[in-house]
């Protein structure tokens, strides 16, 4: 990638590309803690013997369409006005997963419509993907009262819907954005940490699967970016190995 390539990917990020003057281009983006770009550890964890049976299982995506939009599986139905389903290419290459809608996105119906949706289409660009190539889901369809983190019973009832997502659209990476979204999808209680700049998988087969700082936490942590950038560079190298 060229200096004028990376400055726009940098910039389309809002990361900030200042320099003192004088002072040597970066060969590479500086982070705190190296990430193992070249050498990513392959984490096989386990699929959770505890799911419910999973309803979904056989959908197609009509079926599975109208199966979230119906879904009374835990109290959130309650609360929410809308289900987020998700949306994207259902061909696409690259899977994105979020935790959970919040209130803009249970107002509208669709996955990352706020800020931290305007953020995730910022890094997606950033790695030459626009929102519509890729294809965007939660963990959890339905949005939690406050935005609060979502209860075991909840990601448990939810997870076959997205479960049934991932082999539908047949990724061939998945984009993990947050501590929250990876600890339910990987079934770990690892630190977000320990899960950036390695490839996990779910069982022995299925996508590789990348995790990344949620684009809500880098709204708040804007030094973090170059971080997630580095994550987003990790990923793409996963995706275009196969
Ligand atoms: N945060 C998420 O994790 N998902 C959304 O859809 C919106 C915000």
């Amino acid at each position: 990638m060229n200096s004028a390539q990376r400055k726009a990917y940098l910039e389309a990020m809002q990361i900030d590309t200042w320099r003192r003057r004088g002072s040597p281009a970066p060969t590479s983006t500086p982070v705190s803690t190296p990430v193992p770009v070249s050498t990513p550890v392959p984490v096989t964890m386990p699929v959770p013997a505890q799911l419910a049976p999973n309803p979904a299982a056989t959908a197609d995506w009509a079926e599975l369409e109208r199966l979230v939009a119906g879904c009374r599986r835990c109290a959130l139905c309650e609360t929410r006005r809308h289900t987020v389903f998700g949306v994207g290419d259902r061909r696409a290459r690259w899977f994105v997963v979020g935790e959970a809608p919040g209130a803009d996105e249970d107002r509208q119906g669709e996955p990352f419509v706020g800020r931290a949706g305007q953020l995730l289409n910022a890094m997606l660009r950033a790695i030459g993907l626009e929102r519509d190539q890729v294809f965007i889901a939660n963990v959890l369809k339905c949005r939690p009262p406050n935005n609060r983190d979502p209860l075991a019973n909840e990601a448990e009832a939810c997870l076959p819907y997205l479960e049934r997502q991932l082999a539908l659209v047949e990724p061939r990476l998945v984009l993990v954005v947050g501590r929250i979204a990876a600890q339910n999808l990987l079934a770990t209680d690892a630190p977000l940490a320990r899960l950036r700049g390695r490839v996990h998988r779910r069982g022995d087969a299925g996508p590789p699967i990348v995790v990344t700082y949620h684009p809500a936490y880098l709204l708040r942590t804007p030094a973090d970016k170059r971080k997630a950038w580095e994550d987003l560079k990790f990923a793409r190298e996963v995706a275009e190995r196969g």
